[in-house]
């Protein structure tokens, strides 16, 4: 049995039980092995949609009624999961359910069926949450008509929009967000308005975004910076692309990062290297990534109320995750040259520096040829730094590299990153391939002096297992993570920065 699930927790077991009482609530997520369909692209009825996505659903009720015997108050469904993907506009049109505007609202769909029609799905899964008592966040296509007038209408008069739905625990639909940013879904319209879907309930505030969203400006920051969302749903089918992008990775980071708690269901389907689903806080995660069965997975974990009482003692007196906190700081400029006299006064000789692609990026790297040292490479504005020390040797090789420019191929968008890496092989060209097993255990630290305030800490170890920094955040003008004592082999850590405000000028 290949499944792993993973319960990390760090030093916050004291805060939590015995410095005081926090609240928590019982969530969970479903990785589902969506059963696909073969001829997606065929036209066909809506009886036959209904029927081919019943398969589905039947699979969802069973989760949602074995969740709630484990007293589940809200549970996530992955993205896709229901009509499955890779349909063009006309053959996804008898998948989409009619999802009413919100001037229509409230509407319980399992205690007023006959209310709207095409809404069979929508019915479905209501009377599931009402039926187990329990808030169900899914994901499926839905249509709505639109007028000429509108000038983003589509010519045939109406929209198909990716849509993530919550039910609450007696079955009203309470939530509806459309997918902004997306993904080569050629059945599906990008919605005209940004939508900021936040509900509450009486164990916080929720919001809602899908997959490739998690990468962009729009919803998610203003959600959480604007709105003051804390838990935040997110259905996703997402491919996993190490060494930077594997879906557990970017979710845990991403807990972290913004410091909210994240409810991450994924797809299931190894072929397609789908697999990778979680609940993170920021300091704590149950997650599941499985590489060697076809099966579904839920998890069940306990989600703090207030994600940051479940901080560390300590954490937030050494990290300040702000970026004013050091636009501010009169010292930065003193600080920023005993960076680079630590740098220098190492007099070390440096390894030559060479260009790799990682991510279809053009990184610039530096390999790590003693066991011990300082390097620091720089590219653009961005100049990374890493002190290591290795424990368990190993005959792998390892670079430093930086990037700093538009990514462009399977989407545009600005990236800021350091990222120490395990090769392919013992060559440096093979810097920057996919590995997922390492032997080499290391103490380090790594930082650089970004220009974004958007960075996501991640490390990865042998097969595609989390850490969390022992310490992350900022330090006069630079962004830094340290990590000892790692147990695993290293695959990736890095300061994956996201620079939004960048996108519109180099685009
Ligand atoms: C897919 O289409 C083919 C050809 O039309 C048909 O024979 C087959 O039964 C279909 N499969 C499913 C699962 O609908
Ligand atoms: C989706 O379509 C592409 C080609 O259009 C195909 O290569 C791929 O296998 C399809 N994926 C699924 C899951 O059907
Ligand atoms: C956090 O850790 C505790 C103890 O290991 C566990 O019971 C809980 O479910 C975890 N929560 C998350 C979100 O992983
Ligand atoms: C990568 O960038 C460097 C420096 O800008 C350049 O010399 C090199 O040709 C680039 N490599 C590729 C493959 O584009
Ligand atoms: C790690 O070490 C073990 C035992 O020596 C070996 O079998 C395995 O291939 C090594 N893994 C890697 C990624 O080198």
């Amino acid at each position: 049995m290949g499944f792993k699930v993973v319960m990390q927790f760090l030093c916050c077991w004291y805060t939590a039980h015995v410095a005081k009482a926090i609240q928590y609530y019982t969530a969970a997520v479903y990785e589902h092995h969506a059963i696909l369909n073969p001829n997606s692209t065929h036209l066909t009825s809506r009886e036959f949609a209904l029927e081919f996505m019943s398969k589905n659903l039947d699979i969802y009720e069973q989760q949602v009624i074995a969740a709630a015997e484990r007293g589940v108050e809200i549970i996530v469904f992955p993205e896709d999961g229901i009509h499955g993907f890779n349909y063009s506009r006309a053959s996804i049109y008898p998948y989409l359910d009619y999802l009413p505007p919100p001037d229509l609202l409230p509407w319980n769909p399992c205690h007023e069926p006959d209310r709207f029609q095409d809404t069979e799905v929508l019915k479905r899964l209501s009377c599931m949450a009402a039926k187990s008592g329990l808030f169900v966040v899914v994901n499926l296509g839905t249509k709505r008509p639109c007028e000429s007038l509108d000038p983003k209408c589509p010519p045939d008069g109406r929209y198909h929009f990716n849509t993530d739905v919550v039910f609450s625990d007696k079955g009203a639909l309470v939530a509806s967000y459309f997918k902004l940013n997306l993904y080569f879904e050629f059945g599906f319209d990008t919605p005209p308005d940004v939508q900021y879907a936040v509900f509450d309930t009486h164990f916080g505030r929720f919001g809602l975004f899908t997959c490739f969203d998690i990468l962009f400006h729009e919803p998610v920051v203003n959600l959480i910076e604007k709105y003051q969302v804390k838990h935040l749903l997110y259905p996703t089918a997402w491919m996993n692309q190490l060494p930077l992008l594997s879906s557990i990775q970017i979710q845990r980071a991403f807990a972290t990062s913004f410091n909210v708690n994240i409810l991450a269901a994924n797809i299931h389907h190894k072929t397609l290297g789908m697999t990778g689903s979680g609940i993170f806080s920021p300091s704590n995660s149950s997650y599941h990534y499985d590489m060697d069965t076809e099966q579904g997975h839920l998890i069940v974990a306990k989600v703090p109320v207030n994600p940051s009482e479940e901080m560390c003692p300590g954490h937030d007196e050494k990290v300040s995750s702000k970026y004013s906190d050091f636009m501010n700081s009169a010292k930065s400029c003193d600080q920023m040259d005993k960076t680079e006299h630590f740098m220098e006064s190492q007099g070390k000789h440096q390894e030559a520096s060479f260009h790799g692609r990682m991510m279809y990026d053009n990184f610039t790297f530096i390999p790590l040829k003693d066991n011990e040292g300082e390097v620091h490479v720089c590219a653009g504005t961005l100049c990374c730094y890493l002190s290591y020390q290795k424990h368990k040797l190993a005959d792998e090789l390892y670079a430093l590299g930086v990037f700093d420019g538009l990514h462009t191929v399977h989407g545009t968008y600005s990236l800021q990153i350091c990222a120490l890496v395990k090769c392919g092989g013992l060559r440096t060209e093979t810097c920057g391939q996919e590995v997922t097993d390492a032997n080499s255990t290391m103490s380090f630290r790594l930082w650089g002096r970004f220009t974004t305030q958007y960075i996501f800490p991640m490390i990865v170890t042998s097969q595609v297992t989390l850490q969390l920094p022992d310490h992350w955040g900022w330090r006069d003008q630079n962004c830094y993570m340290e990590k000892t004592r790692l147990e695993l082999g290293l695959v990736t850590a890095a300061l994956y920065g996201r620079y939004y405000e960048r996108d519109r000028i180099l685009h």
